[in-house]
């Protein structure tokens, strides 16, 4: 069952998804070679304390940080860890927060450096994917709509969608259906109705779509080693087009 939320509810989605917007901002600032990843966790759980928000992720199924950051050929779920940050890296952070019951979560993926024009290729793919995706969130439309705009865009740049991996419906709890592919059929799917809140996240391989968990239980990397980007916006489905909840204006 998809929960519609009413425009109060989501002008309080839209305060966290906010926040999210604006701590990942600050940390995007830090980013630059020698940092680690576990500084920048540190900072995220600094930055919810001043923020008043529980990062929403630390303690889901027990993920022990707050921020997930994944590096190169991590795909998503990537722990922060001690090793410095190099120039070349591309790096993920996927940040959640709950405010008052209600949650945030989005994703930016972003060089560390001076990175290679296949990454950079790579990450331009998933951004305007995500956007792509995002335009087609409209009442009317069905999920596959969303779905297959992303798989378009990225295709057409020869590279694949990761399919173990999905967006999902947001609100009072960080995950709700309908989960959302980042692969799909035009016209296929349930209709999209106002009301709804989407966190379309896609997750593009430079090589082959598949994945593999490491024995930490949560590193998702891709099974050929090759580079991997995500974005993820939370966007509310109003009589007005999409609501990008998650966009710093
Ligand atoms: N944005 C990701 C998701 O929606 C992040 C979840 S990380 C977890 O699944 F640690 F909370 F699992
Ligand atoms: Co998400």
């Amino acid at each position: 069952m998809v929960i519609l939320k009413l425009p109060e509810e989501i002008e309080k989605l839209r305060t966290s998804n906010l926040i999210v917007a604006e701590i990942l901002e600050e940390l995007r600032e830090r980013i630059r070679p020698g940092v680690t990843t576990r500084e920048l966790d540190s900072l995220s759980e600094g930055l919810s304390r001043k923020s008043r928000v529980r990062p929403a992720f630390k303690g889901y199924r027990g993920y022990p940080f707050a921020l997930c950051t994944s590096v190169n050929g991590e795909v998503v779920h990537g722990m922060p860890s001690d090793r410095p940050l190099v120039a070349g890296d591309i790096l993920s952070l996927d940040f959640g927060v709950d405010y008052r019951g209600y949650f945030g979560d989005a994703a930016i993926t972003v060089p560390v450096g001076a990175v290679s024009a296949e990454a950079r290729k790579l990450m331009k793919a998933t951004e305007e994917g995500l956007y792509n995706a995002i335009r087609q969130a409209q009442a009317g439309n069905r999920l596959g709509d969303v779905s297959a705009a992303v798989q378009e865009r990225v295709e057409a740049d020869g590279f694949s969608v990761v399919r173990d991996f999905v967006g999902h419906g947001i609100g009072r709890s960080l995950h709700e259906e309908p989960q959302i592919p980042n692969y799909g059929v035009r016209g296929r799917g349930i209709e999209l109705r106002p009301g709804m809140v989407l966190a379309i996240e896609p997750m593009v391989n430079e090589g082959s779509y598949r994945v593999k968990i490491l024995p930490d239980g949560w590193t998702v990397v891709t099974e050929d080693g090759k580079l991997s980007a995500h974005f993820e916006h939370s966007v509310a489905i109003t009589e007005n087009g999409p609501d990008i909840l998650s966009l710093l204006r």
